[in-house]
Order: C-alpha cells, then sequence, then structure tokens
C-alpha cells in the first residue's frame, strides 16, 4: 500500500503570538494521524510540541554547537522532540546564500540526531524557461544526498518546489509535476536504490488542493501562504487526509 500523504505547513516568519494562539485555537480540534506537519517560527514551538502535533523547524544551523549567535541546532531541535527539519528552502539559498555544500552539511547534522529531513530543491523562471530544469534539480539532489547511505535516506523526502511558484499564484500542470516527481525519484533510485518520497510545494491553497491531489506519485504538499490561515489551511488537510 502506498503510504499516507503528508501536509506540511511552512509558516515562514508570520503570525505574532496571540496570532499563533487564534490559529491554535482552530486547529486544535482535529487529528490528523501523523499526516501533517507544523513548522511554524521557532520561538512559538513548543506550543505545538504541547499539544501533540508532528512539528518541524525550517531550518537548522550548519553547525554542530558553540558560539553561533542566533542559530539552533540539530540537536537543540531533537532535544525539543521536533520530528522535521526543513532544509534548503529556496528562500535560505537565496536570501542567506546557503550553498548545495551547506545544504549537504545541515542533512548530515540533522541525520546524525535522527531527524527526518525535509530537503527542498527546485528551479528558477529562467532556469526553467531555458530547458535547464532537469539539469538543476539533478544537480541539487546530487550534492544534497550523495555519500548517505540508504538506511540515511529513508529519513529524507524531498520538497520539490518550483522558485517560479512559490508566492506567486502560479503552479506548473499536473502533468508536468507527475513528469518531475517521477524524474526525481529515478535520480534517488540511482543514488541509492531506494524510493524516496516527494512532496510538490508552491501556491498550494484551498482551491487547487483538489486538483494537485490526482497527480498519483505525488507523496505530499509543503504548504507556505496557505499554512498561516487556520481554516484555509485545515480545508487542505481535509482533502489529503480523507482521500
Ligand atoms: P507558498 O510557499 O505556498 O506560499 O507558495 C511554499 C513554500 O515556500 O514552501
Amino acid at each position: 500500500m502506498a503510504n499516507k500523504k503528508i501536509v506540511v505547513g511552512n509558516m515562514k516568519m508570520n503570525l505574532t503570538a496571540p496570532e499563533i494562539n487564534k490559529f491554535l485555537k482552530v486547529i486544535e480540534k482535529k487529528k490528523y494521524n501523523n499526516q501533517v506537519v507544523f513548522c511554524p517560527s521557532s520561538l512559538y514551538l513548543p506550543y505545538f510540541i504541547g499539544k501533540g502535533y508532528d512539528v518541524g523547524i525550517q531550518n537548522i544551523a550548519a553547525y554542530e554547537n558553540g558560539a553561533y549567535t542566533g542559530e539552533v541546532s540539530a540537536s537543540q531541535a531533537k532535544s525539543m522532540h521536533l520530528d522535521y527539519a526543513i532544509i534548503g528552502h529556496s528562500e535560505r539559498r537565496e536570501y542567506f546564500k546557503e550553498t548545495d555544500e551547506v545544504v549537504h552539511q545541515k542533512i548530515s547534522l540533522a541525520l546524525k540526531e535522527n531527524l527526518k529531513v525535509i530537503l527542498c530543491i527546485g528551479e528558477t523562471e529562467e532556469e526553467r524557461d531555458s530547458l535547464k530544469t532537469y539539469k538543476v534539480l539533478k544537480k541539487q539532489v546530487t550534492n544534497a544526498l550523495k555519500g548517505f547511505d540508504s538506511k540515511e535516506l529513508k529519513k529524507v523526502t524531498i520538497a520539490y518546489e518550483p522558485i517560479w511558484a512559490i508566492g506567486t499564484g502560479r503552479v506548473p500542470s499536473n502533468d508536468e509535476i507527475q513528469d518531475t516527481i517521477s524524474f526525481i525519484k529515478e535520480i534517488v533510485k540511482g543514488i541509492a536504490s531506494i524510493n524516496i518520497s516527494v512532496l510538490y510545494g508552491g501556491s498550494v491553497n484551498e482551491k487547487n488542493i483538489t486538483t494537485l491531489n490526482q497527480i498519483e506519485s505525488i507523496d505530499g504538499y509543503l504548504v507556505g501562504g496557505a499554512s498561516t490561515k487556520a481554516e484555509k489551511f485545515m480545508k487542505i488537510i481535509e482533502v489529503v487526509v480523507n482521500q
């Protein structure tokens, strides 16, 4: 039987504490059978942990511990019982200049702590227009995952997020997503002979989720903007969990 799909909410640097409390009041009646992962700002993670939700951190440090002001390490995340770490989001790559090497280092630290990793990859609009999507994705996947064995890679999920689709309301066609996900799965099979889970991310919302959810090879969704609005996020979850 296929794995159950997951929905990961990447709330980014949004919402104040009172807004998070409101959010929690709306969602807290629901049980999601380990199919939903909440990734709020690190400050608010304990609220979600306290309520028993599956949670992930949006980023971890590229260092084990020590004098790195403002950073949170993989071992600290694990010690707070976090389940997942998002690594290599395009916003980290672009605004914080995270290279493939840094992404690889972060994955290695997360896996050492037994955290599940959500590795984000995706092409820019320019790369897409010049037909470089597959080349770019192959490089990102290979550089991020090289050297890990199949046991380690079983803890990794890939989120395919075309950069031009993030926060823009634009989404690739189902056929394009299907083909790209199959391509990504093949690359990983080539590295470690395992069947990796691949999520789609980029402007997923309560209106397009039913259409997106018809894609056969998809293992779930990484949701940004729509995960910060409790009602919208619940609609997405309901479509995926009740499929
Ligand atoms: P979006 O963001 O859903 O707002 O497009 C997705 C993401 O960046 O993970």
